[in-house]
């Protein structure tokens, strides 16, 4: 038998020995077209290489691209589990030409693969053409010799392919295979070619036309080839089987699912194990490729799927979350031919277990309740619509999934009233946020948010993509469309660009489009924290709601932003672990240029204690540990041990961010663990390098640190090495004695402060320039020696008092020291003389001539002050008059 592995692997091989490139499936969530929920075919992630936009990785190529049709345009998700071949995952193998190759080589490899590689029996084979083809008729004669009657000309769409109502298109030629006439239908064109006797297995899109709206507006620049078949279904011809679920993957799951619920598959039960088979792929290829359960969006389709598996599970008696035990099958399965899936598994393990355990709290009693407003109801009978949209309110069960519970009685469910339902709560939440006194202008947010749902965020992964324009604001208004020159603020359905939000500043970057517009974004704010408004200003070209746009983020701007806004949960772990508990986040600002934090904490910190943060920091940087995103409810994120971040609002379910080893320190405790719906680094070395820059208060009781990373903490290390190499120079030595040598200056000076001092005294006493001479006098019958120095140090002039008097024996002794324009006045007198006159009364008067107040000491030793350095004579003058009476 060929199993399905084989059969990938031998259409790859294949191609790839036809000069093909074989290119990696890309993600499911497609970067380049904001009007798909999901790749949905092999040449979506093509798209714009068909249109000449992109150049083509080669000009042959070949895939296995993974695809889900759920939500949107091509839904398949009503039909799983019931039909042979409905998938809402599937592989797509795909050849391609981008303006190599045309209708002739594209039949002839088709050919080939099928009747040589994979030796189909040609007798059951059939072909269609468009009926206006005849160039595919004949090239089909020619080469596959098939006869008229199995090449089947089509008038309907089905033979002419579109991606969408808008891109490249053309006509196509499909391959089928007759299952034999023991299974039921006719062949294609024919009124039973429903069936599933005739099943198309491949199809050759020959690639021409561009459309837009449906209608055909051109020629690409050079006709491609297109080609997608199912792997599924050729496994199916090749393994002698007629369901998809038959095949030996499906097989597999099925019997694992089979053993864990200790249940085999019946004719009644066998469709809820399909169901459960087919969801977990789909929903663990997408969790893989980045999407998670949400209540919007493509987080929204993902949670339909899996509710609606776990009813099945439900219905087939599991006891307990079953989903996530069948991820180890579905790995070994197809993890070899995607990596990815093997390295998403505890993720994909992790979110099945959660999704799966809370639905269980509500499943019960929401099909308690179904039961009993269902169980009058009989075939053709439509559930009201109320009741279904109660069980999407409180018991969580999306709209598909109430269908799908009715489904095998027969019963309907009232879509009018469901929706009616659903728009009187709006209506009820609109009249409440009015009712709240909320901003005028945030009523725009509401009416925009209220038509056009949340903005979806891709740019956890993706740092581009396109965006399909919703809403347009000049200023302060909604406008139809905006023009080169204008301010704008543009919302799409879908962007990578991160709206200000926790601290983090808003992303900046491009938007492009058609009719060449070019805006610079400027900032992007988050309002009413679901919309992401892009703000800047039109540069070139114009730009209208409904049109497609290339979104593109400044990537070494936001870069710089992870690694701060990383490092800002680095520094909370290291500053709980260093200074206490009651640090807690006071707020935060993560820039591109820098970081903020501001915490509770009494008082400074220590440069001690900054120290060790920065290091233990940058440790954890050299650790280089993963950064791991997981989403949880907020209590099970408390419970792990994340902390709560002051003033955030949460939704009912938080991206909760863990770094650094599981076990640090020997604590069993993760070295970060935050809520935070901020976009991070992969890994810590990403941060480079961390700097603490400053430490401030805000407020009592908070402190601020401003802190670099990378780059920017790069510069600043080295601003700081060439201001020591320029004090280097200047005290011409080298970096590395810098120390050694302040030290040795600093030495010097004050050696020589104190030399100087010596010899201005020496100088003062021995008289000579800036010193009036010593020249004892009689004044009021004692002797008096009274002086004038320039520039001597007030400190000196005690000793210099003393000096005089042991010089004098007996005497009054007056010194103005002058220094800065000021002069300090002292008087001594000798203790045979304090009877008769006091160095305080003398110092007074002296004081006083030098445009001061008071002074004070004691009889024999007093000193004071004044302004003005240039009346020391007169001060002198006054003290000589107080003595002679
Ligand atoms: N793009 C073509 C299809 O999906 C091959 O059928």
């Amino acid at each position: 038998m060929h199993s399905t592995n084989d059969i990938r692997r031998a259409f790859l091989d294949y191609f790839a020995g036809h000069d093909h490139q074989v290119v990696p499936s890309a993600p499911l969530v497609p970067y380049n077209d904001p009007s798909l929920m999901f790749v949905n075919a092999g040449m979506v992630p093509f798209k714009n290489v068909f249109t000449g936009v992109e150049t083509p990785p080669a000009s042959r190529a070949a895939s296995s691209q993974k695809c889900v049709r759920a939500g949107g345009k091509h839904n398949d998700l009503d039909n799983v589990g019931y039909t042979a071949r409905h998938l809402t995952f599937f592989e797509m193998l795909g050849n391609f030409s981008f303006g190599d190759y045309f209708k002739e080589r594209a039949i002839e490899l088709a050919w080939g693969m099928v009747t040589k590689e994979l030796g189909l029996a040609k007798d059951r084979l059939t072909v269609t053409v468009y009926h206006t083809d005849d160039e595919a008729y004949g090239l089909w004669q020619k080469i596959a010799g098939l006869p008229d009657d199995r090449i089947i000309r089509i008038a309907t769409k089905d033979n002419f392919w579109a991606m969408g109502s808008d891109g490249p298109c053309g006509p196509c030629s499909e391959i089928f295979w007759d299952h034999g006439p023991e299974v039921a239908g006719g062949p294609p064109g024919s009124p039973d070619e429903d069936g599933d006797r005739f099943v198309e297995i491949w199809n050759l899109v020959f690639m021409q036309h561009l459309q837009s709206a449906d209608e055909i507006t051109g020629d690409l620049p050079r006709p491609s080839i297109d080609t997608g078949m199912g792997l599924e279904r050729i496994s199916t011809v090749m393994q002698g089987v007629h369901n998809v679920f038959e095949t030996d993957t499906f097989r597999t799951i099925i019997d694992a699912g089979e053993e864990l619920l200790k249940a085999t598959a019946t004719e009644d039960t066998i469709a809820s194990h399909r169901v459960i088979a087919d969801h977990l792929r789909s929903t663990s290829f997408l969790i893989a490729d980045g999407v998670l359960p949400s209540n919007e969006g493509r987080g929204y389709v993902l949670r339909r799927i899996m509710r609606r598996a776990m009813r099945h599970a439900h219905l087939l008696g599991a006891d307990k979350p079953l989903m996530h035990r069948l991820v180890p099958t579905l790995v070994s399965e197809m993890g070899q031919a995607y990596p990815d899936l093997g390295r998403a598994q505890p993720l994909i393990t992790e979110v099945l277990e959660r999704e799966e355990t809370r639905f269980r709290q509500t499943l019960e009693k929401g099909l308690r309740l179904l039961d009993e407003e269902s169980g009058d109801l009989g075939e053709g009978d439509s559930l009201p619509g109320e009741t279904a949209f109660k069980l999407y309110d409180t018991y969580g069960f999306p709209y598909d999934l109430t269908e799908d519970a009715l489904r095998n009685r027969g019963i309907g469910v009232d879509k009018a009233g469901f929706d009616a339902a659903m728009e009187q709560q709006k209506a009820a939440a609109r009249a409440a946020w009015k009712g709240s006194g909320a901003a005028a202008d945030d009523e725009l947010w509401f009416d925009i948010a209220e038509r056009e749902g949340a903005t979806e965020f891709t740019g956890y992964s993706s740092t581009e993509g396109e965006g399909r324009v919703v809403a347009l604001i000049v200023d302060g208004k909604e406008v139809q469309s905006a023009d080169s020159g204008q301010e704008v603020t543009v919302l799409t359905n879908q962007t990578p660009f991160y709206g200000e939000s926790g601290g983090q500043m808003g992303d900046t970057g491009t938007i492009t489009g058609d009719h060449r517009l070019e805006i610079a974004i400027s900032d992007t704010t988050k309002p009413l924290g679901r919309l992401h408004a892009h703000q800047g200003k039109i540069t070139a070209g114009k730009i209208a709601v409904g049109d497609t746009v290339h979104l593109k983020i400044d990537v070494a701007r936001r870069d710089a932003v992870r690694a701060n806004h990383s490092a800002t949960h680095l520094v909370h772990a290291a500053l709980r672990n260093h200074l206490g508990d009651h640090v807690t986040q006071k707020g935060s600002l993560v820039a591109e240029d820098r970081l903020r934090f501001d915490f509770s904490h009494p008082k400074p910190l220590a440069a001690s204690e900054m120290a060790v943060i920065e290091a233990e920091v940058n440790a954890e940087i050299r650790s280089n540990d993963e950064v791991v995103t997981r989403l949880m409810s907020p209590d099970d994120a408390i419970e792990a041990g994340a902390m709560a971040l002051f003033g955030e609002k949460y939704g009912e379910e938080v991206r909760v961010l863990s770094i650094g080893s599981g076990d640090w320190n020997g604590s069993g405790k993760t070295y970060s663990v935050e809520l935070c719906g901020g976009t991070h680094v992969r890994a810590t070395g990403d941060i480079g390098l961390f700097r603490i820059v400053s430490e401030s208060a805000v407020s009592s009781g908070v402190r601020r640190i401003e802190a670099l990373t990378g780059e920017a903490a790069r510069k600043w290390v080295v601003g700081r090495e060439e201001a020591l190499k320029s004090v280097a120079a200047t005290l011409k030595t080298a970096p590395d004695e810098v120390e050694e040598r302040v030290a040795a200056l600093v030495d010097e000076r004050k050696k020589l402060e104190r030399e100087l001092a010596e010899a201005k005294k020496q100088l003062a006493l021995g008289g000579g320039g800036g010193a009036s001479a010593v020249a004892d006098e009689a004044v009021g019958g004692v002797t008096f020696s009274g002086q004038v120095l320039d520039g001597m140090n007030p400190k000196e002039l005690r000793g210099l008092l003393d000096d005089a008097k042991n010089r004098m024996g007996s005497g009054v002794a007056a010194i103005v020291a002058v220094n800065d324009g000021k002069a300090a006045v002292a008087v001594g007198v000798t203790d045979d003389l304090t009877d008769k006159v006091s160095a305080v009364d003398l110092v007074r008067a002296g004081v006083e001539a030098v445009g001061g107040k008071g002074g004070g000491g004691r009889p024999d030793m007093a000193q004071g002050g004044g302004p003005d350095g240039d009346k020391g004579a007169a001060a002198i003058a006054a003290i000589k008059g107080v003595l002679a009476g």
